[in-house]
Formats: C-alpha cells, structure tokens, sequence
C-alpha cells in the first residue's frame, strides 16, 4: 500500500457511479483539507482526514505531499497526437492571413500530414507519438484518447491505429483509439469523394474492426469535409462493427453535424466553436457530451464555444486539447482550463470538472478514471500548497505540478 500524507487539499472526490456531471452540479467540487489517500496495485483505496489514517504497516509507502493540493490527472478525450513531423510552414501561412478552410482548400492542411505519415515508418511514428504521451503526462494528462485521420488509405490508416495500440500496451496513461477515417477526403481520391466514403465504409471499417484496433469511429463532418448524409452513413456501418461513434462538428459552420452525433448516440460531439440554441436543445437529456477545444479557436483565432450557454440549459460538457498539428499544437490540459476560464468565462469549478470527469466520460472510462473516488485509478497530480481551486487556472503558467503518479 502507498500512502499519500500531508495533503493540503484533496480535490475532485466525486461518489462511486457519478459518471459526468450536468448544469449546476458542473459547479461543485467536493474536497476535503488535510487529507490523505492510499492506493494499491494502481488502485484509490481509502481517503479521507489525515486524522483518519491507518496507522502504517510493515511494507507501506508513505508519499509526503508537504501540503499540496492533490487532484486527479486530467483526461484528454480528443487528440490527434500520432502524426508525423509538424506544420509551421502553415503556421506563417496562417500569420500572414490564410484561414484553416483556405489552407485545407488549397491541399495543405490534413493532406499534408497524410503525405508525411505515409513517408514514415511505424517504429519512428511510435516514438514521435511517445514523445508527445510523455509531455502530456508531465503536464498532468493520465489518459488520452487519439485519433488516426492522417493515413486517409486503408493501409495508413492501419499503420496509425497500429502505432496508437502500441502505445497503448507501452506507456503507463489510459489510452483509447479512435478510426478517423472520414477525416479528409485521401489524394488518389480527390474529386471523388463519394468513392472514397464507400472505401471508408467498405474497406476500411471492416478492416479494422476486424483487426480490434479502434474503440471508436469518427467524422470530421463539417463545411468542406464530410455532409451528414455521408457522416450517418459512416456512423452507422461504423456502430455496425462495433465502434461507438464521436464526432467533429461545428469548428467551421452549423452544418448539422451535432444532430446527426446524436442521432447515432454519439458518445461525444466535438468542438463546438459554432452553436445555437437548436444544437442546445438536440442534447438535451441525451448521452452525448458536448465537448469544446479552446485550444484551436486560440490557435486558429474562431469563436469560443458557447459554454456557458450549454451549462445553464442543464447539459454538461467536456474540455479537451485537441492536439494536433493543424490547429491545436499543445496537448496542456492546464492551459485549456486557462482558455476556458479566461476566454469562455467558465468558473475553475466547471472548467475543472470539464477536463476530469466529463472528459473521462467523452472517452468511455469515468468508471475507472477522472476523479478522487474508491476504485478508481490512482492517477494523480500533487503540487506545491496552492490557496484554492482557482489558483489553477490563474496562475496558469506556474510550474507548480511537484509530481505526477500515474
Ligand atoms: O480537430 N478539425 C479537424 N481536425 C483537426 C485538425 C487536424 C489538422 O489540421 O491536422 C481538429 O482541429
Ligand atoms: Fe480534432
């Protein structure tokens, strides 16, 4: 057993089989000061008052957090970290005034990361996507869920998944994988996007359902990429074989893709940057979370995603980083929670919440993951003593993470 002592404050308890929280309850944390917490095998055990602490036995570990804060790592359920080499030439492209949509539209963007995954091999793709695991859990990230989207040939698109289980069975963080095929239409394909949805639909989902390889299916359904007549068409072959749907929709126009998630029980509906009322009141009293990138409408200068709006119709929502080389490159879960504060005016409590237990929800495993709860993994920050909750975002740059447990 290991025992962590002298925690100032533990933080983000949440009772067994909560597995998100919705509306005003996305406001509260419950929390308990001068705490400790064991675990085991990789497993919470017992929290509670330092006061209550067993006392130690022969072979425990006491771990001193010397009064910091000890909260859960934070799940990042939408990624794009297996990809190959970076974009800055589109960096500058954007700075001097390109927009995402033009820079795609002129065969930049997705295609280029395609052209480069498919020059690279497994083994340098794994250790390019390692490096990126390691960052993010030294900045507190315990599970991410990613995608693949940048083979766009079946074959690619097997490399990548084949790369992400990989990961998955090597690095200590909860990983998911997700099929993204119908993330741009492949180069041999151009012109012929029709013809390359029926390859997503008739080769490419068997294929890797067949090989185990994806936990879910995705659509960048969106202005400009996949309708959501092709969107349905794929979700449901994809829910055929087995995966559970997410989606993107709404980065670039209110094209529909929300309803269409939704329809097919998508687990998640991702980015958001775009939204009214009617979206609102299709999740409401659904499963699907609402999940919102801040980091690629900082990154890429769109709207913020109506938060706020979606929290006070009694719906929840997820944070994630997005990360990728297009339109997110940073996979901080510290800053997202800044943006979502600062730009999305969300109070620490919602924009903490998001990026723990809803976010572990937007990937499938709030029962093992995202919060302080008895069962649950022990995948845990401790940082130096903090005055409050609110610290976090604030001082958002501040290297007050001491030690990650994972
Ligand atoms: O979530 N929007 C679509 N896909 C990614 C961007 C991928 C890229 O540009 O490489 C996103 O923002
Ligand atoms: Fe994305």
């Amino acid at each position: 057993m290991k025992i962590i002592k002298n925690i100032g404050e533990l933080i983000g308890i949440v009772p067994e089989g909560v597995r998100r929280k919705e509306g005003d309850a996305m406001d509260e944390v419950v929390s308990i000061k001068d705490a400790f917490l064991s675990f085991d095998n990789g497993l919470i055990r017992e929290f509670g008052p330092e006061s209550q602490c067993p006392p130690k036995t022969e072979g425990d570990e006491i771990i001193d957090a010397h009064g910091g804060m000890v909260f859960p790592m934070f799940c990042d359920s939408h990624t794009h970290i297996c990809y190959a080499g970076s974009r800055e030439q589109e960096f500058i492209d954007k700075i001097n005034g390109l927009s995402y949509a033009e820079i795609a539209a002129r065969g930049g963007g997705i295609l280029n990361s395609a052209d480069l995954l498919h020059e690279t091999g497994e083994e340098d793709l794994y250790d390019q996507t390692m490096v990126r695991v390691n960052e993010m859990i030294s900045k507190g990230t315990g599970a991410i869920e990613i995608k693949s989207g940048y083979g766009l040939t079946t074959e690619d698109e097997i490399k990548m998944l084949k790369v992400i289980k990989r990961v998955r069975e090597t690095s200590p963080a909860v990983i998911r994988a997700t099929f993204l095929g119908a993330h741009a239409v492949g180069r041999a394909y151009s012109g012929r996007q029709r013809e390359y949805v029926d390859l997503v639909c008739e080769e490419m989902i068997p294929a890797v359902a067949e090989k185990g390889l994806a936990d879910f299916v995705d659509v960048f359904c969106d202005q400009g990429f996949f309708t959501p007549d092709e969107t349905s068409r794929i979700l449901e072959v994809g829910t055929r074989h087995g995966l559970v749907p997410k989606i993107h929709a709404n980065e670039l126009a209110c094209s529909g893709g929300v309803q269409v998630g939704v329809v097919h029980n998508a687990l998640s509906v991702d980015h958001l940057e775009r939204t009214t009322q009617v979206e609102i009141d299709a999740l409401k009293g659904k499963t699907t979370m609402p999940t919102m990138l801040p980091g690629s409408s900082f990154f890429l200068g769109l709207p913020y995603g109506n938060a706020k709006g979606f929290i006070s119709s009694g719906l929840g929502i997820a944070l994630a980083s997005d990360y990728n080389p297009g339109s997110s490159p940073s996979g901080d879960m510290r800053f997202v929670m800044a943006l979502a504060c600062i730009k999305m005016r969300l109070s620490p409590e919602q924009a903490f919440n998001a990026c723990t237990i809803n976010a572990a929800y937007a990937m499938g495993i709030s029962d093992i993951a995202g919060s302080i709860t008895k069962g649950k993994r022990a995948n845990l920050i401790i940082t130096r003593p903090l005055p409050s909750l609110g610290f976090i975002p604030y001082c958002y740059q501040s290297a007050f993470i001491e030690k990650v447990i994972i």
